[in-house]
């Protein structure tokens, strides 16, 4: 197996070539954000930096959401890093992580290793404060989503599938899923963090419903 380095330059090529065009919040930025902060995360609450590291470059690759809905992590990853080299049991060790991390409507029961919790930690961080805002909007946007519909209501969705085919507006996304990620922070570094970043998305929401309501 090539060292450590050359593991890691070689997938930072890879990640960015297959993310270049992407601009509905899966871009390059976003995997270099979770990449730093999830080894910060782990430098506090260890787990096996190199895993951490390689997992995090990888994590979106196969997502459904960049992948037309298909969700291709088990193809994807161990392609290239076979491709690549690298040892069958590393390789296993970063699929457990990647399948792990994903909310997919809160209907992923993936076991979670510590390695797991430090990288879905770090992507979760990413999905509120101000860059969670401006990535559901993107995200929003890239599939003809209303940003708000006061009659459309928030949904409890039956399963993971009823989850993905919604349409419904950006705003509820809000309650579907990124005001609910503080509680579900794993480790007390990113506890930390996301209770600032989630006032500052209430107090978002709130000034987004007075303008939304307009002048009396
Ligand atoms: P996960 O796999 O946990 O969904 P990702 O790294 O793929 O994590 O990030 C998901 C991003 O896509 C988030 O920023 C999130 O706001 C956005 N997103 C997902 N579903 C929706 C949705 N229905 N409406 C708006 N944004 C969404
Ligand atoms: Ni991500």
């Amino acid at each position: 197996m090539p060292n450590n380095k050359i593991i890691i330059q070689e997938t930072i090529k890879f990640v960015s070539a297959t993310l270049q065009n992407n601009s509905n919040g899966h871009d390059i930025f976003h995997i270099e954000r979770v990449v730093k902060n999830a080894l910060s995360i782990s430098k506090k609450e260890g787990g096996d930096a190199f895993i951490i590291e390689l997992s995090a470059w990888l994590h979106d690759i196969g997502d459904y959401k960049i992948n037309d809905g298909v969700e291709k992590h088990t193809l994807l990853v161990p392609n290239f890093l076979r491709y690549i080299n690298v040892d069958e049991d590393v390789i296993k060790e970063v699929l457990v992580v990647i399948s792990s991390i994903s909310f997919k409507g809160g209907f992923n029961s993936n076991e979670i290793s510590l390695e797991g919790k430090i990288v879905q930690d770090a992507d979760r961080l990413d999905a509120i404060g101000a860059i969670g805002i401006a990535r559901a909007f993107a995200f929003g946007g890239s599939e003809n989503r209303l940003m708000y519909d006061p009659e459309q209501k928030i949904t409890e969705y039956a399963n993971f599938e009823a989850y993905k085919n919604s349409n419904a507006p950006t705003l509820n996304h809000f309650y579907e899923k990124l005001l609910k990620l503080k509680d579900l922070m794993h480790t007390s570094s990113a506890k930390e963090i996301a209770e600032q970043r989630h006032a500052f998305m209430e107090n978002y929401l709130t000034q987004f419903i007075e303008e939304w309501n307009g002048l009396e």
